[in-house]
C-alpha cells in the first residue's frame, strides 16, 4: 500500500524558494505530515524529488511496476510544457493525483495550462503544503 509522492524542479529548495508564494515548509517538513498522516491510513509513502524531467518519466513507469496504489504528483514547472509526463501518465494504470502549493491558475497565463492536470485523476492546488496532506487522503479513497 505505497503512496508515490513525486516532486518536480525546484522543489528541493522549498522553504528557502519564494516563501510568499510556497510557504516557509521544506520538503522534508512535508514528508513528515505525509509520513504520519500515512501511518494514520496504513499508508506507506514513498517521497522523491527530481530537477529532471526524464526521471520523473522513469518514477512513473516505477510507480505502475512497483504496483503503487496511486501517485501524488507535483511536477512544478514541467506541468505546463511537458506532454512526456502527460503521455507517461497514459501509459500507465496507477492513478495520478495532481498537486500544487500555488494555484497556478491565479497566477501568469503560462501557468494556467497543465499537461498533467489532462491525465491526471484529481488536481489539489492552493493550499500550500496540506494540500499535499488533502491530496494523500484523497489517494486513500481511490
Ligand atoms: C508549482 C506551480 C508551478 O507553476 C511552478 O512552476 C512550481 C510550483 C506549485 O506547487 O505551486 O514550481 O507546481
Amino acid at each position: 500500500n505505497t503512496i508515490f509522492v513525486l516532486n518536480g524542479p525546484n522543489l528541493n529548495l522549498l522553504g528557502l524558494r519564494e516563501p510568499d508564494i510556497y510557504g516557509s515548509d521544506t520538503l522534508d517538513d512535508i514528508a513528515g505530515m505525509l509520513e504520519d498522516r500515512g501511518r494514520e491510513l496504513g499508508l506507506t509513502i514513498d517521497m522523491r524529488q527530481t530537477n529532471h524531467e526524464g526521471m520523473l518519466v522513469d518514477w512513473l513507469h516505477e510507480a505502475q511496476a512497483e504496483g503503487a496504489k496511486a501517485v501524488l504528483l507535483n511536477a512544478a514547472a514541467y506541468t505546463h510544457t511537458s506532454i512526456a509526463l502527460l503521455d507517461a501518465i497514459r501509459a500507465i494504470t496507477t492513478p495520478v493525483i495532481e498537486v500544487h502549493l500555488s494555484d497556478p491558475s491565479t497566477r501568469e497565463e503560462f501557468r494556467h495550462k497543465s499537461y498533467v492536470g489532462m491525465a491526471a485523476k484529481q488536481c489539489v492546488q492552493g493550499l500550500g503544503a496540506k494540500g499535499y496532506v488533502v491530496a494523500l487522503d484523497a489517494a486513500a479513497l481511490l
